[in-house]
């Protein structure tokens, strides 16, 4: 392929990418968008390995490569359950990370690589390999992090270590002076001292910053190491003098960054705080003996029956899904329910916490997979101010986005965390197995509000129920 038609493919596939975000910003588009995501990257991939960057006898083994991560990705994907997505994207995240780290290493040890840069080129290309190691190592191992701790192989607890800012603050030193060594070098044998060391710090500090966020925090991270492998690619493509690669680092970067960005404001946290480690994180800090909002009271259980009975007298409904929902794969039924009810009169809405579930948009995707259509599907800012006019919220499988410690409790690691107000409807009916807390272990105190009912049991088997009744 020539390199203009190289060219003109990825500037083709540049705009397919951007075609591809307009479209995931809206459920509607959603497909169309994917679709042309698909194909822009059909066109990138294609117009690399036959491009002009790429000799022939390289192609046999990037199609073997291409064979082999093909194999494994259509493996994960056809294999992994609907609630291990988070921690495969995690996982995906690591795989950019480490990409771009080894990229980095490969450029550095091949005299090959360099020879075309001389002076101030030369010491801007050596940037770029230093800072595309960097970002690259952070993200590798701040993605393991993350996929531990979604995975739940890691606690959900923050690991908060004396002097940690200081450590972090000690690191980026060495860091910045080991790159002026690096730089300094005149040999590649000399410069392997201080990217190793710097890699190694990398790593470290990748691995400290995931650990040191709480559960609840945790949605900022992950879309904070999206932005990351977005930059990691971009690093990449500067390295190996491949446009499409930074522009498409970049919008992923900025993306990443930009989304990081609405989650912090979604759970009402200073970025800075989040990304440089558990700031602000109250969670270690002893509680106060009796503190005013430990949970106190009765817990009132009902059965599936008399939920039913709730459901069916009232007017208006809003029903609030979380990660149970997903766990339980209980969204078809409750679409069954919201269509039951509907055609009684009965006002049906979901309410959609940003980090309900374990990854952005988690509910959305679950409940366009069960066909309930758009209209009847709000953000949590949408309808909060509604719960105090709703007759019934019903909590399906959701716990820490429906806490009300979040705005009672000041030393709760929730604290100022928007939630969905249901305790403020007539009557909630939380869906769950047991009084176990949500991901960011936390007591919840709206179990023992005098107008909240509890339905013990997995929210699938539940609803089924309740549908039954409400058939009859
Ligand atoms: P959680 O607070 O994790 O609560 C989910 C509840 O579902 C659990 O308390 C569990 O209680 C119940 N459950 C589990 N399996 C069930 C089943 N089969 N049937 C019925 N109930 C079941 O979830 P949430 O309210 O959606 O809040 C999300 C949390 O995850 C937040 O803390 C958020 O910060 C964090 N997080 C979010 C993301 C993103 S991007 N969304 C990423 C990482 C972390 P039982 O065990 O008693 O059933």
């Amino acid at each position: 392929m020539s390199a203009s038609l190289a060219t003109v493919s990825y500037i083709g596939a540049t705009i397919l990418f951007i075609l591809s975000l307009g479209g995931l910003s809206n459920q509607e588009s959603s497909r169309r968008g994917n679709l042309f995501g698909m194909i822009g990257m059909t066109i990138a991939v294609l117009a690399t390995v036959f491009g002009p960057q790429v000799g022939a006898s390289g192609i046999p083994w990037i199609i073997g490569a291409m064979v082999v991560g093909g194999a494994i990705g259509l493996y994960a994907a056809r294999t992994v359950q609907m609630t291990q997505m988070p921690e495969l994207v995690a996982l995906m995240h690591s795989m950019v990370g480490l990409a771009a780290m080894l990229v980095g290493f490969a450029t550095f040890i091949d005299p090959e690589a360099s020879k075309e840069f001389t002076g101030a080129a030369k010491s801007i290309h050596e940037m770029e390999i230093y800072i595309g190691i960097l970002i690259g190592a952070i993200t590798f191992s701040g993605s393991i992090i993350a996929f531990g701790k979604l995975s739940g192989r890691i606690g959900g607890n923050p690991m908060l270590l004396p002097g940690r800012h200081f450590m972090n603050l000690a690191g980026l030193l060495v860091v910045i002076y080991f790159g002026g060594v690096f730089l300094n070098s005149h040999s590649i044998a000399e410069a392997m001292t201080p990217v190793t060391v710097m890699t190694v710090i990398a790593l470290l500090f990748g691995m400290h910053m995931v650990l040191a966020i709480g559960g609840a925090d945790m949605p900022v991270v992950v879309s904070m190491l999206n932005s990351y492998s977005g930059w990691a690619a971009a690093a990449t493509g500067f390295m190996l003098s491949n446009d499409l690669l930074i522009v498409i680092g970049a919008l992923v970067g900025s993306s990443g960054a930009i989304l990081s960005y609405i989650m912090c404001n979604a759970m009402n946290r200073s970025f800075i705080s989040v990304i440089a480690g558990g700031f602000g994180t109250t969670s270690a800090a002893p509680k106060p003996a009796g503190g005013a909002t430990q949970p106190a009271g009765e817990v009132v259980a009902v059965n599936a029956t008399e939920a039913a009975e709730l459901l069916r007298e009232s007017k208006s409904v809003i029903i609030v899904p979380g990660y149970g929902m997903a766990v339980a794969q209980a969204q078809h039924t409750v679409f069954e329910i919201t269509k039951v009810l509907r055609e009684k009169g009965v006002n049906v809405r979901f309410g959609i916490h940003p980090v309900a579930g374990r990854m952005p948009g988690h509910m959305n995707v679950l409940l366009a997979e069960a066909k309930v259509p758009y209209d009847i599907v709000f953000e949590m800012d949408e309808l909060n101010d509604d719960f105090p006019a709703t007759d019934v919220a019903i909590v399906i499988g959701a716990n820490d986005i429906v806490n009300p410690a979040a705005q009672d409790d000041p030393t709760s690691p929730i604290a100022g965390m928007p939630v969905l107000e249901v305790w403020k409807a007539k009557t909630s009916i939380v869906m769950k197995r047991s009084m176990a807390s949500g991901y960011a272990g936390v007591d919840n105190p709206l179990f023992y509000k005098d107008n909240n009912r509890m339905l013990f049991g997995d929210a699938k088997k539940m609803l089924d129920e309740v549908l039954t009744v409400l058939r009859t």
